[in-house]
């Protein structure tokens, strides 16, 4: 758990991180690379300094495709979370039937350069193969073939996960609980069910719930929040909290995520930024690539304030495979490198905090 760092981040910009206000783009200096020891100043190397892990999603195809890609993957972070290559639709295409192939060269690529695995996901709404979506199952036939899907994944990858996003996405922005499939026929006992049998199949990997628009204090967050309370008082094996961290310039950044996530804090929750990016509007520019790195920061500096927030993953790190543009037309441009692999100002911005919270300017 990290040591309280306030003391080195109060009186500093984190007071502006509290202070509510606007995405402003301020400069970053622009710190360059000719570092004594690059691999010593790599995010991950860093993050590692401030007791916190940064992580980036990996895109299976660039990985092995990419030469560029996979060097960048392999150095610049200390875990890794597979993009889409352990959802229900990629590890269990047909009834019964597991292809593990892209998600253990996964966890073999983040074991060869010592990087922690936190696993996407075992139980969402979205991505799940054609016999499940289209399948006419009972409410017993489903909950059965639940079980079996989270026991046989969590059983598969035990002692190689470090953290599993057990549930993903289950709450609507108003804070009512999505209406899913699994709210459909299970009823909402079946988020408990989840961590529940996760657990069985794996008691070393940490549980956690992840979701996105929780960033700041919220109807959403607060619903998550109250949630958590009551599976804690359940006795559900639940461990921590996931915030996507999905931002976009066009929207005022998340100023009061650290007061929303030391909620979670004081709950005894692990907490974790799990999916951050930064889109705008295309085409981007400075002024637009400073405020993305405004974002990035918050989001970071929300992390560094809370002390059991372990992890701080961003969605993929270079716009050449970003989900973004296919998602949100006319926006783009999310990561914190260019399509030639280039840092962005985001990237300083995330180097700046992190030399800033393991007490080196
Ligand atoms: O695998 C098929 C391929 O066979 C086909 O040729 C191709 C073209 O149709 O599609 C491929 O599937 C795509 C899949 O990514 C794998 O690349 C889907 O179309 C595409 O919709 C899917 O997008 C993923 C998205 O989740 C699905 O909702 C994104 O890559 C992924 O970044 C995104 O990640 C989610 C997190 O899991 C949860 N939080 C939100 C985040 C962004 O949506």
């Amino acid at each position: 758990m990290r040591k309280p760092i306030k003391a080195v981040l109060v009186g500093t910009a984190a007071a502006a991180l509290l202070a509510p206000c606007t995405i402003n783009a301020f400069a970053h200096e622009d710190h360059g690379r000719g570092s004594r020891d690059a691999q010593a100043d790599t995010l991950g190397a860093l993050g590692l300094r401030a007791d916190v892990r940064i992580g980036t999603a990996v895109d299976m195809a660039a990985l092995a495709d990419d030469e560029p890609y996979r060097a960048k993957a392999a150095s610049e972070f200390s875990s890794v979370t597979p993009e889409n290559v352990m959802k229900w639709e990629v590890v269990e295409p047909n009834r019964g039937q597991y292809d593990w192939k892209e998600a253990d060269k996964l966890v073999d690529f983040a074991r060869v350069n010592g990087q922690l695995v936190r696993g996407h996901t075992l139980l969402w709404h979205n991505q799940l193969p054609a016999w499940l979506t289209t399948g006419d199952f009972t409410a017993d036939e489903l909950r059965a073939i639940l079980r079996k899907h989270i026991t046989d994944e969590a059983r598969h990858f035990k002692g190689r996960i470090w953290q599993w996003d057990v549930v993903n996405e289950v709450f609507n922005d108003d804070g009512t609980l999505r209406d899913s499939i699994w709210l459909q026929k299970l009823g909402p006992g079946y988020i408990a069910d989840a961590f529940r049998w996760a657990h069985a199949a794996d008691p070393k990997a940490k549980l956690f719930i992840n979701d996105y628009n929780i960033e700041g204090v919220n109807a959403k967050s607060t619903a998550l929040y109250n949630l958590v309370v009551k599976l804690r008082k359940q006795r559900v094996p639940i461990d921590g909290v996931g915030i996507q961290g999905h931002l976009s310039v066009q929207y005022n950044a998340p100023h009061d995520i650290a007061e929303n996530m030391k909620r979670f804090d004081d709950l005894g929750l692990e907490t974790a930024i799990t999916e951050a990016d930064v889109r705008v509007p295309m085409p981007s520019d400075s002024t637009k690539q400073e405020a993305q790195a405004e974002g990035y920061d918050v989001l970071l500096r929300g992390c560094l304030l809370t002390r059991k927030c372990t992890d701080f993953t961003v969605w993929g790190f270079t716009d050449k495979y970003s989900w973004v543009p296919d998602t949100f037309e006319g926006e783009g441009a999310a990561n914190l490198f260019d399509e030639d692999y280039k840092a962005k100002p985001a990237y300083s911005a995330l180097r700046d905090d992190l030399l800033l919270a393991a007490g080196r300017n």
